[in-house]
Order: structure tokens, then sequence, then C-alpha cells
């Protein structure tokens, strides 16, 4: 068999520089993806060991921390005051973080601890302690604590959970989150009022009529002039101006149109039939939109 003979230089090298470049693009993409995969398993791991740390957590620590974390016959651990960096950490004068503080805590227990207002010991988790549990386990549980982080900072004074260890160095008198704030002087209503307010959705704009009649499917049901609208279901609506004062005794055009609109099955026009109009239009309509419709139908 003859193999494929090229002759000019020139392809020949053009035909290499393909070659180089469709290998440099083969690598660079085994790269990029690869790197995407290890992020996502590094995700995933996370995400594996609070999972294993929550089963680990319900077998041997919800019992007396509580299911959610919120304390029982143990201390709060789900709680503003715990986690705060002003909180917990510096009032027992711990030297390192808080996630060293949590898995020393749990590894060694306080077996020994004699004052303590809680009913019972905490006890020894770790291994090197002579507890249960292997470190990788330890750290899933610490994983799955400091996973409480974004709620508990979330709490407001009322809803911390915590309650005072009386070996505190600082006079707690009020629970966690409400003493921290007495010793910054601050009352929990004044601390709650000076938070920035949660922004108030801004309104959408008002709507125009016009826009409005064909927008609500008015104009598919409703004939009228100045709308280009031919719809046959509902009363023509251009004798409106004219005929809306006198449908209900006692009621000005205004109200008769905006109740017409608002709640269609109070008056039914002449020859039409009831529950066909959309009664929901008080909910699809800002206030002031339906105002701006009644004017503008009641203008000849
Ligand atoms: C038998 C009840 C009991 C069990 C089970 C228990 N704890 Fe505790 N835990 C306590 C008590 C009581 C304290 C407070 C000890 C003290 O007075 O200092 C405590 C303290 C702690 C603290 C320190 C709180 C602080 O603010 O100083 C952490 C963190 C903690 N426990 C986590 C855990 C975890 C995680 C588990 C499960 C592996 C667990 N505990 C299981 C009773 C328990
Ligand atoms: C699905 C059809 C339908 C749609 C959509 C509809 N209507 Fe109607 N409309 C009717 C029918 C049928 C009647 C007559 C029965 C009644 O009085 O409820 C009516 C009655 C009215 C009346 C009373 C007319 C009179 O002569 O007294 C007004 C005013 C009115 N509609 C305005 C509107 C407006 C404004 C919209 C849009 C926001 C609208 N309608 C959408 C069917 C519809």
């Amino acid at each position: 068999m003859q193999g494929i003979y090229i002759k000019s230089p020139i392809l020949k090298i053009l035909i290499g520089i393909l070659a180089t470049l469709i290998t440099i693009g083969a690598i660079l993409l085994v790269a990029f993806t690869e790197e995407i995969r290890m992020e996502e398993q590094a995700a995933s791991w996370e995400g594996r060991s609070i999972e294993n740390g929550a089963a680990l957590y319900a077998t041997a620590c919800a019992s007396c921390h509580g299911v959610d974390g919120k304390g029982a016959s143990g201390p709060a651990l789900n709680s503003y005051y715990f986690f705060t960096d002003t909180g917990r950490i510096q009032d027992v004068e711990f030297p390192g973080s808080l996630r060293q503080y949590v898995k020393l805590t749990i590894a060694a227990g306080r077996p020994s601890k004699q004052q303590s207002q809680w009913p019972v010991r905490m006890p020894t988790w770790g291994a090197d302690y002579g507890g249960p549990y292997r470190d990788d386990q330890i750290e899933e549980i610490v994983d799955y604590v400091m996973n409480w982080r974004e709620s508990a900072l979330a709490q407001t004074p009322y809803e911390d959970p915590w309650r005072c260890f009386e070996d505190v160095p600082t006079p707690c008198d009020e629970q966690g989150f409400v003493g921290l704030l007495k010793r910054v002087g601050l009352t929990p209503e004044e601390y709650l009022a000076g938070l920035p307010a949660e922004a108030q959705p801004t309104p959408p704009p008002a709507r125009p009529a016009e826009l409005l009649f064909t927008e609500m499917g008015c104009n598919g049901c409703h004939a009228l002039t100045k709308a280009n609208a031919a719809g046959a279901v509902g009363p023509d609506l251009d004798p409106l101006p004219q005929v809306a004062g006198e449908r209900i005794p006692g009621m000005s055009p205004e109200e008769y149109v905006y109740e017409s609109i608002v709640n269609p099955d109070a008056y039914i026009v002449e020859g039409f039939p009831p529950g066909v109009m959309p009664t929901n239009y008080a909910q699809r309509m800002s206030e002031e939109e339906i105002r701006s419709l009644v004017d503008w139908l009641l203008q000849p």
C-alpha cells in the first residue's frame, strides 16, 4: 500500500503546526475539565463530611445538645453568642479559633469538671483521649457543628438559645446575645433598631390604562373604539360613560366601574352571562392602576 506522500514543504510545516496546536488544545481541555472535576470532588467531600458529621451528631450529641443544636441538658451550640467572635470564645479566653475550641472540647470532653450548672458532664469522644471516635470522625462532627455558623449569626438577641455557664469569666447575668449586648451598653431594642432596615422592594411603576386594557385581556371580551378593541363576550364599553351612573341606583359612575372590575359578579349586565369576567383583577393590578383604568374608561 502506498502511503500519502506530501511534496510541498510549506504544507508539511502547516500540517506539523496544526498537529501541535491540536495536541496543545487537547492538553488544555483535559487540564481544564480536570480542574472542574477536582473542585466538584472537593465540594462533595466537604458536603459528605458534613453529612457524616450530622449522622454522628445525631447518635452521639443530640441527646444533650438538642437535635438542632439549640441546647437541652447540655449547652446550645447553634447560637449567635457561641459563634460570634466577641462571644463565648472571648469569654473563655481560649487562645485559638472557635473551630479549634470545638474540636478540643469534643475530643477531650470535660469529664472531670465539677462545678457546672449542667446536670451531666461532657463526655470524651476522641480516641486520643480514650474516647470512641477516630480523628477523622471528630473532624466530621466539627464540620457539622461549624456548619451552623451562618444560621446562628442570623439570630436576633431574642432568638439566641444560649444558656449561660456559671464559670464564664465575664459576669453573664442574661442569656448569650442579650448579655453580650449589655456589655457593650446596648439593649436588644437599640441593637435591632440600629440594624439596616430590610430593603423595601420598590413597587413596579404603574402601567398606563391603555396598556392594561390589552395586558389584562379586556380587549378580548369588550369592544372599545379608542382601544381598537372588538371583543363581544362582554358589553360594548363605548357607551359606558353614559350608562355607568344609571346601573346601580346611588352608585357614582366611578364606583360602579371600579366595582365592575374588581368584583364583576356584584352586578350582571342584562343579556350577558355571569361568572365569565375574571374575578382576580384586584390582585393583578395595583390600586393606582385600577383607578387610572376606571378614569380612562369613563373619559368619553
Ligand atoms: C451527656 C451529655 C452530653 C453529650 C452526649 C455531649 N455533650 Fe457536649 N457538652 C455537655 C455539657 C454538659 C457541656 C458543658 C460542659 C461544661 O460545663 O463546661 C458540653 C459542652 C460542649 C461544648 C462546648 C460548649 C461551650 O460553649 O463551651 C461543645 C462544643 C460540645 N459540648 C459539643 C458536643 C458534641 C459535638 C457532642 C457529640 C459528639 C457532645 N457535645 C456530646 C454535654 C454533652
Ligand atoms: C373573559 C371575558 C372578560 C374579560 C377578560 C373582561 N370582561 Fe368585563 N365583562 C365581561 C362580561 C361577560 C361582562 C358582563 C357580565 C357582568 O356584568 O359581569 C363584563 C362586564 C364589564 C363591565 C360592566 C359593563 C357595563 O356596561 O355595565 C365593565 C366596566 C367591564 N366588564 C370592564 C372590564 C375591564 C376593564 C376588563 C379588563 C381589566 C374586563 N372587563 C375584562 C367579560 C369580560
